[in-house]
């Protein structure tokens, strides 16, 4: 099993002090207790697309559900994979990622620690199923947004175990959206409506409220 989280100091990288300083710079605006689930994703191409979109995104966590076992379990062995730190510009470097063996380890675990899941799907699936801009993503303290595979989708055990179903509405031809682009479209929504609710309230159900909302965007990087 992979580190708890992730390292700003690896054996052979001491961080600079401008990587120190952006890190401090960035922690206030991520979204504590957000979590991207990619479910048997295919391509190692679209896997360092979403971890660069959860690291610039300000997402948590990535958990990756890899039932075929096709990803290494040590995620040190993943970061020096030339593919996904090319693909993610090094976001795996400093982006918290866990495999889980199967959908329902990964329920087990999130289930136990309190998350609440949400699945995404072109399709209508689900108790209920709604565009992405109707959703309100700050009902739940923890929220883990999963993704589905690039040829067959969400499965059926991971919509059954979901609250509910979010589609990115599409106005073309074709019937899905690449699972890196839809990752991006959807986190950034959720991510945005988290980080507006915790620059407002310290607690759940709008209990803490700070006197002066904290800030809910930051200078881009110089
Ligand atoms: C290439 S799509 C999978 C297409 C598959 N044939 C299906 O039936 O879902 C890969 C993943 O991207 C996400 N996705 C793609 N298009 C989406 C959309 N319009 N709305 C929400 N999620 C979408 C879903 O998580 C989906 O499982």
């Amino acid at each position: 099993m992979a580190a708890e989280e992730p390292n700003l100091v690896t054996e052979d990288t001491k961080p600079r002090a401008s990587v120190r300083k952006r890190a401090n710079e960035i922690k206030p605006f991520r979204c504590k207790n957000l979590i991207a689930v990619l479910e048997n994703p295919t391509d190692m191409i679209n896997i360092g697309t979403v971890i660069r979109n959860v690291n610039a995104l300000g997402v948590e966590k990535v958990y990756v559900v890899d039932t075929r076992r096709s990803l290494p379990d040590d995620w040190q062995d993943l970061r020096e994979r030339r593919t996904a730190s090319k693909t993610s510009v090094s976001a795996v470097k400093w982006t918290f990622v866990r495999r889980f063996d199967s959908t329902e380890e990964c329920f087990a675990h999130l289930e136990r620690k309190g998350f609440t899941s949400i699945v995404t799907s072109p399709h209508v699936k689900g108790k209920a199923s709604i565009f992405l801009h109707e959703g309100d993503y700050t009902a739940y303290t923890k929220l883990a947004v999963w993704f589905g595979s690039e040829a067959t989708g969400i499965s059926d055990l991971a919509v059954e175990r979901s609250e509910m179903c979010i589609s990115v509405p599409m106005f073309g031809m074709i019937e899905s959206l690449n699972l890196g682009t839809s990752s991006g479209i959807v986190l950034y929504e959720v991510a945005k409506q988290r980080r507006e609710y915790q620059s407002k309230y310290r607690k759940r159900n709008q209990r803490g409220q700070r006197a002066n909302p904290l800030p809910t965007t930051i200078g881009p990087k110089v």
